[in-house]
């Protein structure tokens, strides 16, 4: 063998080992690459596999819920829906847990008459306020002559101030309940109006009976002079004289506006004190005997008090704003009107002027006094009068 071939095959076995140990090389890199790409690879794949068991369960669960649901579920959904189950609190309709139409009475209470309806309060002030600036005040046409004719008995006028200031602590106290928290808190600060709130609540159940016993007694004593006649047609055509100075319609011992107070008050008066009293009753745990269920509004239930609420309310304030007119008319508006239910006795002048077919038959009948500005002469006028 000579020399050449030797080294040919000397370097040929070192070049496959070094191909060799390159190639091991080469290989020893892919595996730590594969090796990093798997474990990234593995790092945010094997976290999902919880979220998928957990998606592929609930789909099962869901399936299976389909044929047997949770019982507990079952519970609150029927409680939602005003189903009554059993508590341990005893009385009316505890056993019902929701009752669905609260929410529908608390939007109504909470928003149009709380929020819109107060505005007519306000609205009819404005009105008699621009009414009184512009010359509405109705002065007596003639000089006092001193004569005066009884209008009102002593028991009238106590009925009437009776209910009168009673009316005006209700209406304060009722808008303090309803819009109380936004109208006072920024005057009288979180716990002066917690005070005031809680003294509303309190002297509106007391003010309430009484106030209604007020009307009732008005109704029975007064329902006499307020049936309408053909003289009130007239009268409200001309509205009663409110727009001219001059002339008076004719009227008899009531004119028809106050004939429509009267009405509007023994109407829907009535239903708010109604409303009223089946609110209140059960606070004094009144319970009415089985009979009184044909009444409205009274059975206790959860929707009646919500019925109740919403009429009451919503009248209330209806009427607060009428009453306005009343007040004004019996005060600021016309001369010698309050004199009447102050004292009892008006100006003849003032009966001739608002109510002349009454006063004409009172002077027929000699029911006028000469003069009543001493007290011996009002004596003498309560003898002549019985
Ligand atoms: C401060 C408030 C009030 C004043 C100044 C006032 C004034 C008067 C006056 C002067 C009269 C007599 C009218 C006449 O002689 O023709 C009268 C009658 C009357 N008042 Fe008042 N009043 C007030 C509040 C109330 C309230 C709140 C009610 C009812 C809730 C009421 C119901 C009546 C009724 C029913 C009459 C008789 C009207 C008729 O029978 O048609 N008043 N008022």
């Amino acid at each position: 063998m000579d020399t050449s071939t030797v080294d040919i095959q000397a370097v040929k076995s070192a070049v496959e080992q070094h191909n060799d140990v390159v190639r091991r090389r080469r290989r020893k890199h892919r595996i730590a690459i594969w090796s990093v790409v798997a474990i990234i690879g593995l790092a945010i794949a094997l976290p999902m596999i919880s979220y998928t068991s957990h998606w592929v369960g609930s789909e099962a669960i869901a399936q299976e819920a389909g044929a047997t649901t949770n019982p507990r579920s079952n519970y609150w959904r029927a409680v939602k829906e005003g189903v009554s189950g059993y508590s341990a609190v005893s009385g009316q309709e505890s056993n019902v847990l929701i009752q669905l139409n609260g929410t529908g009475w608390q939007q109504m209470r909470d928003g149009p008459i709380a929020t819109k309806l107060p505005w007519l309060i306000a609205g009819v002030a404005g009105i008699l306020l621009l009414f009184h600036l512009f010359g509405g005040r109705q002065k007596l046409d003639k000089p006092r002559s001193g004569r005066k004719i009884k209008r009102w008995g002593w028991f009238d006028r106590l009925v009437h101030w009776i209910t009168a200031i009673s009316f005006i602590a209700l209406a304060v106290t009722g808008i303090s309940m309803l819009i109380g928290k936004n109208l006072l808190i920024p005057l009288l600060g979180k716990a002066g109006f917690a005070s005031w709130a809680q003294f509303s609540l309190q002297a509106h159940n007391v003010l309430g009976p009484v106030f209604a016993v007020g009307i009732t007694l008005m109704i029975i004593m007064w329902i006499w002079y307020n049936f309408p006649t053909r003289v009130d047609f007239a009268w409200l055509k001309s509205a009663g004289g409110m727009f001219s100075k001059d002339s008076h319609p004719s009227a008899g011992r009531m004119n028809a506006g106050e004939k429509i107070w009267f009405w509007l008050l023994a109407t829907g008066g009535v239903v708010v004190c109604l409303t009223g009293l089946a609110m209140v009753a059960p606070i004094y745990g009144i319970v009415l005997p089985p009979w009184a269920d044909i009444l409205p509004w009274v059975s206790g239930s959860r929707a009646d008090m919500q019925q109740a609420n919403l009429l009451h309310g919503g009248l209330a304030i209806v009427w607060t704003a009428i009453a306005l007119g009343h007040i004004y008319i019996g005060t600021a508006g016309t001369e010698g009107a309050f004199e009447g239910m102050a004292s009892g006795y008006v100006s003849e002048e003032w009966a001739l002027q608002h109510h002349d077919l009454w006063a004409h038959k009172m002077i027929e009948k000699g029911k006028v006094i000469e003069s009543s500005e001493n007290a011996g002469t009002a004596a003498a006028a309560q003898t002549a009068n019985g």
